[in-house]
């Protein structure tokens, strides 16, 4: 076995998104020795995909606004099948990790009394956005990034983790590699926090980058830990479908926010007919007086286009797929004609440009194309709502990586105030764990030699399977048969074709050798892109009615009884998936009171 670098930690996070950002951020101000491993360069990450806002109670636009309100926001557009504690703390807690981002340096655009301003979303009552144009999730990143530097928190960058270590008992650290040398790495820790975000590259069409391969969830399901609600894929309704090598890329939801409208090849604006009938207002003669109806402030209602996003992602297929589609096979996205030139430039110059460069349009006096692209997965590791921590002492999970406050549909923006509230409680929670423990842990010297043997072995295959090849099958697997609508004959033949690439995967062989070797980066990815899959596709199976993110074709209904259990996937002692239906506490009575709010 090849030697290895030895660091001793109180607390590692894995992951510099927001959420592993923030993390380290309050480990460190908790007096833990932290240190920070990303996959990939320090401040790249998916957060900055969360670009349109971040969603906190702050009331500066509309008054009325509180965290009771956001919290039943929330609830509402989780379908219910919410940890309503996390809700709850996250509605509550949001406000002021927003205004402590701000005391950190972050700047925000500004209502005309100097407040922070915030924008509507889907899903989201009064306008709660808070926002930097379309480069919030950018702005928070930067901002976090700075504060941990200052802190002097130690990072391993382009340094990926493949093994959570255990001394039997506890988490004891985990073992990683340098992506350009190939070095192992063996962090002694005493807790470890997971905040890798999600699993964008399951999937072929998707808003998430080369590093969104699962790694959090199965690090943590092979660890010991539990993945929960795995079904519950979002595909956020606008990313660019043109030109090819861009498909996929997220298009803001800031776009709607700010006015824009959803088209078909008629030039109607079709979302009019698939208002769900708990969000119908009032039944319009015609789509120009609903225009009109919903646009009028004192009406206080959102237009249609900012209906949830698996509600407005399921019309945007329906219109592809009754022949009502674009040329490239999405939709129109029009902001052109609703607001100046000047103004679309100043609000949303990310995608002014990004659309210009990419693909030769000019949003300020043409239309977008735009369609569904798999963008954030609600679903993960299951943690205790208060502290992160999941069932394995000593490993916590944090943001996108984890389970609970999503429920089965995520409303935009929620995703940055959750790697706020949630990062620093995983940081606090594991800092406070490890301070409990006198020594450090050591993780045993047998498992550190078994994880660094499964790491190496596809160098001793000749004419193996070919890792790329693996990984293009398994996306389109998930995109054909997994995605916005299921059906039972589908999710089979799905889990039929994944047990298939696992069993493929255990042949995959690379040519080369350690050095900066990306076939080698993706055999090790395999693992948990499949893990992953396999979790998402047997939960989708076994919820048998639509709710939320999760529709099924054949069981095209909520079904009450359904919602009485989460479905959790853990390891059985072969190494197998094992599914088990979880019943879900009833809501307190406080809970049912706010939720019934007018
Ligand atoms: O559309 C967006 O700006 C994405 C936001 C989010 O996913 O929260």
């Amino acid at each position: 076995m090849p030697g290895y670098d030895l660091h001793d930690y109180d607390v590692v996070v894995v992951g510099a998104g927001g959420a592993g950002l923030r993390a380290a951020i309050e480990a460190a101000e908790q007096g833990a020795r932290t240190a920070i491993v990303c996959k990939s360069l320090l401040g790249k990450a998916h957060t900055v995909m969360a670009e349109g806002g971040i969603a906190a109670a702050l009331a500066n636009v509309d008054p009325d606004d509180n965290w009771r309100v956001h919290f039943r926001d929330t609830m509402r557009g989780g379908k219910l099948m919410n940890n309503w504690r996390m809700a709850m703390i996250h509605a509550q807690e949001a406000p002021e990790r927003v205004l402590e981002l701000e005391r950190w340096g972050a700047l925000f655009d500004r209502t005309p009394d100097g407040r922070i301003l915030q924008r509507p979303f889907g899903g989201h009552r009064y306008s709660r956005l808070a926002h930097v144009g379309d480069r919030t999730g950018l702005e928070m990143i930067r901002t976090l990034q700075q504060k941990a530097v200052s802190l002097g928190i130690d990072v391993f960058m382009e340094t990926t983790v493949t093994r959570i270590l255990s001394d039997g008992r506890r988490v004891a650290g985990c073992l990683g590699y340098r992506r350009e040398s190939g070095d192992l790495i063996v962090w002694r820790a005493k807790a470890v926090v997971l905040a890798t975000g999600g699993v964008g590259k399951c999937y072929k069409v998707t808003s998430n980058s080369w590093e969104y391969t699962g790694d959090g969830q199965s690090l943590a399901y092979w660890a010991g830990a539990e993945l929960m609600d795995m079904e519950f894929v979002q595909f956020h309704p606008t990313g660019m479908v043109w030109p090819p090598s861009v498909a996929g890329v997220l298009v803001t939801e800031g776009v709607r926010g700010d006015g824009g409208i959803l088209l078909n090849n008629k030039g109607e604006r079709f979302m009019f007919n698939y208002i769900p009938d708990y969000f119908r207002a009032e039944t319009a003669e015609s789509i120009a007086e609903a225009d009109r109806w919903y646009t009028d402030k004192r009406n206080n209602r959102r237009p249609p286009e900012l209906l949830p996003r698996d509600v407005v992602a399921r019309a945007i297929n329906s219109e592809i797929k009754a022949g009502r589609g674009s040329p490239h096979g999405g939709v129109f996205l029009d902001i052109a004609s609703r607001l100046p030139r000047e103004e679309i430039i100043r609000r949303l110059p990310s995608m002014y440009h990004q659309f210009l460069k990419l693909a030769d349009v000019d949003i300020t006096r043409e239309p977008m194309e735009v369609g569904p692209t798999m963008h954030y997965i609600m679903g993960g590791v299951k943690v205790d709502p208060d502290t992160a921590a999941t069932c394995v002492p000593g490993l916590y999970a944090a943001g996108e990586v984890a389970a609970g406050l999503h429920g089965a549909n995520r409303l935009g923006g929620n995703s940055l105030s959750d790697l706020l509230v949630f990062g620093r409680r995983a940081g606090l929670a594991a800092a406070q764990y490890a301070g409990s423990l006198a020594t450090i842990v050591s993780p045993s010297g047998d498992e550190i030699e078994a994880a660094a043997a499964e790491m190496y072995e596809p160098f001793q295959r000749a004419d193996g399977e070919n890792p790329f090849a693996l990984q293009k099958e398994l996306q389109q697997t998930m995109q054909d048969l997994v995605g916005i609508i299921r059906t039972e004959e589908e999710l089979k033949e799905a889990l039929h074709r994944i047990q298939d690439l696992k069993e493929r995967a255990r042949r995959v062989s690379v040519p080369g050798n350690q050095l900066y070797n990306p076939g080698w980066h993706l055999a090790m990815d395999l693992k948990n892109l499949l893990t992953v899959a396999e979790a998402i596709t047997i939960s989708a199976l076994e919820r048998k009615e639509s709710r939320g993110a999760h529709t099924r074709d054949d069981y095209p209904n909520e079904d009450p009884e359904q919602a009485r259990f989460n479905i959790v996937v853990r390891r059985d002692s072969d190494g197998q998936p094992l599914l088990v239906k979880e019943p879900r506490p009833e809501l307190p009575d406080e809970v049912k009171k706010i939720l019934q709010e007018a």
